[in-house]
């Protein structure tokens, strides 16, 4: 056998694989806001860091595997068996799972593009092939081109309702148009991580679509709406089958003790969590008005961030931006995506958009 150093063999599925860009932190120096990750720019609510800070005392313990306290809670909460919940680090967590249990080389994954960019770099590393159809030009889902995208190796679709990033969301009579032209054993993923920002009667709650339908699954998650991002704790509802897989795929004591008393802390302080997310969709409403009084076009959002095509202009826009003291996430070349904050952050995006217009 050669013994030349020439390392470990690596899959070369792996080869190519974008980086996932996180957000970029906020600056230093002055007073500068972080408007790049869609987090939730409250704190946590007294309680959940209560619960999280006593589940602490007990790291020297496994968590509770079965994370049977969240699942009930949960499963009363969305008025779903246990059977149907999954847990995992995070909905990009649970996502990966999904595609675990469902694809492997030569199988193919549909979504729209541009959509959520860890979609293209947790089905790269699963082996199967991305398929991608673009938006309309109206920064929507093209969900006809979607259907008509599925072959015989389809295995796994996104639908991601609102979509990361331009905001926009699907109409339930499209998404169920879709979903009933979508083959029977094709798992569509309602991937919802914004679900609670969503103010537009029109679009459905993907956990009533997927009750009758055995092929849908619905990925929600505590990091955005319950601000819990740092802790890692997303869920998926779907049938006993694909839910049982997902239990295969997990991590073993993948999501903590800390982040499951504080999802659970957070599911008993709804009412509280639920009054910071209408103060988050009412700057929504005042940052879309405004940037659209300054001559933007701003695609109608029904998450917790804005989307700005600048195409060329998107790299100087950020630059701007990080200047005046607010970190965006730029995608170079398409546009420019910006979370909804703070009054003070939101004030500084706006003065700053106004100034680059003129
Ligand atoms: C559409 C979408 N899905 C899933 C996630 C993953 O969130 P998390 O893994 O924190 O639950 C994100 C995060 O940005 C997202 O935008």
């Amino acid at each position: 056998m050669s013994r030349r150093a020439t390392g470990p063999r690596l899959r070369a599925a792996l080869d190519g694989i974008p980086a996932y860009v996180p957000g970029r932190p906020a600056g230093e120096g002055q007073e500068s806001f972080k408007l790049s990750s869609n987090e939730n720019p409250y704190p946590p609510l007294p309680g959940v860091l209560d619960s999280a800070v006593a589940a602490a005392g007990s790291l020297n313990r496994y968590p509770d595997m079965a994370a049977t306290a969240l699942f009930a809670e949960l499963a009363a909460h969305f008025d779903v068996p246990v059977e149907h919940l999954a847990v995992g680090t995070g909905s990009v967590g649970v996502a990966q799972q999904l595609l675990q249990a469902t694809t492997g080389p030569g199988d193919e994954v549909i979504y729209a593009w541009r959509s959520f960019e860890a979609y293209p770099i947790i089905t790269q590393i699963s082996g199967a092939t991305s398929v991608r159809v673009p938006l309309t030009a109206g920064e929507e889902h093209d969900l006809t081109a979607m259907a008509k995208a599925v072959t015989d190796r389809t295995r796994l679709i996104f639908v991601c309702n609102p979509n990361n990033p331009t905001g926009v969301a699907i109409g339930r009579a499209d998404l169920e148009h879709f979903l009933d032209r979508v083959p029977q054993d094709v798992l569509v993923v309602l991937d919802e991580a914004y679900r609670e920002f969503v103010r537009d009667p029109r679009v459905p709650d993907g956990i009533a679509l997927y009750r009758d339908r055995p092929n849908v699954a619905v990925l929600r998650t505590f990091s955005k709406a319950y601000g819990l991002a740092g802790l890692r704790v997303g869920f998926a509802v779907a049938h006993a089958p694909v839910a049982a897989a997902l239990r295969k795929t997990a991590v073993p004591f993948g999501v903590s003790g800390v982040a499951q008393a504080a999802a659970i802390a957070s599911l008993r302080s709804v009412p509280a969590l639920l009054a910071r997310v209408d103060t988050l969709v009412a700057e929504r409403a005042r940052v879309a008005a405004a940037l659209a009084e300054q001559g933007w076009t701003v695609p109608d959002s029904q998450a917790n961030f804005v989307w700005l095509r600048l195409g060329e202009a998107t790299g100087a826009f950020a630059a701007a931006c990080e200047a005046a003291g607010v970190t965006v996430r730029p995608f170079a070349g398409e546009g420019v995506r910006v979370t909804v904050g703070e009054p003070e952050a939101n004030d500084l995006l706006l003065a700053t958009a106004a100034a680059f217009r003129a």
